[in-house]
């Protein structure tokens, strides 16, 4: 019999002044945050490369997906070449084995053996389903046998019986072991060899009655070192300790290809909430795995006449800004079903004690408003990445199919 728990974990940067009031039971989960900017490749290039992949390979998703996806090495869904990904400690066997495993919005299925030093280990609680799995994602890709085990996410979250890719191959995922994929269910399609969909944790958790609403809640903190614990993913519901006001609720956009993912229409403003127009009411994407806040390139050409920002296109790929550029920046405003988000002009600055750790210069100023590297009006012009979502608390409910948004503490900090 599984009692529904409830559990509360301090985090970092989490200041509980007010007593929390926890509603529908739902279980908190600490992610770390860890940053690795390694290679030739600036943080925009690796963002773009994901933008890409999330437009144009869903695109072509079913016409690949037609038969024994793993036969034919054709699924492809996006994830996860951040410069920043946030992870968390997934245990599973038993006895068990801890994976640390990026948490993921863009993709749906959850793996582990990406490195061959900690590969899956077949105990007790294995059972093989004689399936192979096979996943593409922008920035790399998994192959194996999918099993059926005990998986608990955190310490706090056992479930039974969790369908969960083993690697017997992967590419393109240094320093982790496998993805927690906590996107849209139907991202699974065809990813498996027996054809189908496969439950994703948050489909198990709620049926096993481990969680008594299918939502994931995210909060994340601004943070100004590399390596550091201050987010946090709720399942089966919301922590009102992590935000302030209501919380607005979207449907998933109907607009393809955003309409596949954490999806949503919003217009952008500068200056005012009845401002200039940066991008005009369209559809994007919510992305836990972008680092940046990317805009079709027209929305980014208009910020830029607005703000006077130029590309540095040597060291980082981003926006540059003078102090006194700076010193003029205003908000922009997120139109988001029928409430307006404020994005501060702080918001808007890649933190400037990570300036050299993206290769920039210390004293410089740069933006974290970038180019996505095509035009608006393509059905995803937009990724609200994680520079954005730091500010914001965000709740997906997979029953629904809606999404909710909340103002934060963090909202207006200066912390960048
Ligand atoms: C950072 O990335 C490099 C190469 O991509 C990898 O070898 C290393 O293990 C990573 N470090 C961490 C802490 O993830
Ligand atoms: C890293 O950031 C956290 C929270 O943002 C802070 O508590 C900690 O002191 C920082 N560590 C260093 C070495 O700056
Ligand atoms: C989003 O925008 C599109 C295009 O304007 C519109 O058809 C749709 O009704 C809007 N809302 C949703 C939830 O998709
Ligand atoms: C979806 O469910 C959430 C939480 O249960 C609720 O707050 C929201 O109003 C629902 N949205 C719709 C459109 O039913």
């Amino acid at each position: 019999m599984f009692t529904k728990l409830l559990v509360a974990v301090s985090l970092a940067l989490c200041a509980a002044a007010s007593p929390v009031t926890i509603r529908s039971a739902p279980i908190s989960i600490p992610l770390a945050r860890q940053f690795n900017l390694t290679g030739a490749k600036t943080v925009l290039e690796l963002d773009q490369a994901r933008a890409r992949f999330l437009k144009h390979g869903s695109a072509s998703k079913s016409k690949t997906r037609a038969k024994g996806a793993a036969a034919t090495g054709a699924v492809t869904v996006p994830v996860t070449n951040g410069v920043v990904t946030y992870t968390v400690a997934v245990d599973v066997g038993s006895p068990a084995t801890t994976y640390n495993l990026i948490v993921d919005t863009g993709s749906s299925n959850t793996w582990v053996g990406a490195d061959f030093e900690n590969p899956y280990f077949i105990t007790s609680t294995s059972q093989d389903t004689g399936a192979e799995v096979f996943v593409e994602y922008g920035s790399g890709l998994f192959l194996g046998e999918e099993f059926l085990d005990t998986v608990s996410i955190g310490g706090v979250l056992n479930i039974a019986k969790q369908s969960i890719g083993a690697a017997e191959f992967a590419e393109g995922f240094d320093g982790v072991d496998g993805i927690l994929g906590i996107g849209p269910t139907d991202l699974t399609s065809g990813t498996t060899s027996d054809g189908g969909l496969v439950p994703t944790v948050l489909d198990n958790a709620f049926s096993l009655g481990l969680i008594s609403t299918k939502e994931i809640g995210i909060s994340f903190a601004p943070t100004t070192n590399t390596s550091t614990v201050n987010g946090e993913l709720i399942f089966g519901g919301v922590d009102t300790s992590k935000f302030t006001g209501e919380l607005t609720n979207v449907p998933i956009t109907t607009v393809s290809p955003a309409s596949e993912f954490v999806g949503i229409n919003q217009t952008i403003t500068y200056g005012s909430a009845d401002g200039t127009t940066v991008l005009a009411s369209t559809a994007g994407i919510v992305d836990t795995g972008t680092t940046l806040l990317l805009l079709a390139t027209d929305a980014v050409q208009t910020y830029q006449s607005l703000t006077g920002a130029v590309l540095d296109d040597v060291n980082t790929g981003l926006l540059q800004i003078t102090p006194a550029q700076f010193a003029n920046l205003q908000s922009l405003f997120f139109h988001i079903g029928d409430t307006t988000f404020e994005f501060t002009p702080n918001a808007q600055l890649w933190p400037r004690s990570l300036n050299t750790a993206i290769g920039g210069e210390a004293d410089a100023i740069y933006l974290i408003v970038s180019d996505l590297g095509s035009p608006s009006g393509e059905g995803l012009d937009f990724i609200n990445g994680f520079g954005w979502l730091e500010r914001h608390f965000f709740v997906f409910n997979s029953a629904n199919n809606t999404v909710s948004f909340a103002t934060t503490q963090f909202t207006d900090a200066t912390s960048n």
